[in-house]
């Protein structure tokens, strides 16, 4: 099935689904201080982009409402679940991120988390991110991204970016998303670049930041 350009994978939907559902609480123990700095205070509304199986429920206050852009229909069983179970309201758009539908400038905040590693053209959602943001409104994210070049860390990414993309239904470990957020015309943006000690090697160099629209 195609939603706008996602193309869901039969048998790597559903596993990336088990496999987030599994491995989420590691990889949110790994993150967690970083994503309680930038998810903090988050409005009663909020916009995600590739929810997932909801990992970043919990930064939502129970009753508060998550508009959920989730193109891969075997994650959204999941993440039902995972709503009803935070108290949190799920409207879930099954849409992609360069294409929400969502109106102009009729958002608060946008979120997302290890999604624009994975979306075809991560410059056309940073486009439609601002296009759905309110003046003043926040894209708050954390995202893995490439290592600094000639490090050992840069030619294990390359040297794994096949089996890597194909396990991960297209997961790139080599963008430079700060740059493209820097160049994305945000008002502001504030990144800040950290590594996380996971044996998840390719995965560990990270950003997490807010650009403000
Ligand atoms: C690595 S998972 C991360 C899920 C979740 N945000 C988390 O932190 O656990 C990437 C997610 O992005 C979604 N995704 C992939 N391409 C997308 C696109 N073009 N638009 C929106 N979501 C997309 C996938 O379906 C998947 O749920």
């Amino acid at each position: 099935m195609t939603v706008t350009g996602f193309v869901v994978n039969k048998g790597r939907g559903p596993f990336n689904a088990a496999f987030f559902s599994a491995l989420g609480p590691y990889i949110e123990w790994h993150v967690r201080r970083h994503k309680r700095r930038v998810f903090a205070d988050l409005p009663e509304t909020v916009v995600e982009l590739g929810s997932g199986v909801g990992a970043n429920l919990r930064y939502l206050r129970p009753g508060s409402t998550l508009v959920a852009i989730e193109p891969n229909a075997p994650m959204h069983r999941r993440l039902r679940a995972a709503a009803a179970r935070r108290g949190v309201r799920l409207d879930l758009r099954e849409r992609s991120a360069e294409r929400t539908d969502l109106p102009d400038q009729s958002a608060d905040s946008v979120i997302s988390s290890l999604v624009l590693c994975t979306v075809a053209d991560p410059a056309e959602v940073l486009a439609e991110v601002r296009r759905v943001l309110r003046p003043g409104g926040t894209f708050r994210f954390v995202e893995h991204v490439a290592a600094r070049p000639g490090s050992p860390t840069r030619a294990l990414q390359r040297m794994l970016r096949r089996p890597w993309a194909w396990t991960f239904e297209g997961c790139s470990c080599e963008r430079d998303l700060a740059g493209l957020l820097r160049a994305a015309g945000f008002a502001r943006v504030d990144i800040e670049p950290y590594r996380l000690h996971s044996p998840f090697i390719t995965f560990n160099t990270q950003i997490a930041g807010i650009a403000y629209a």
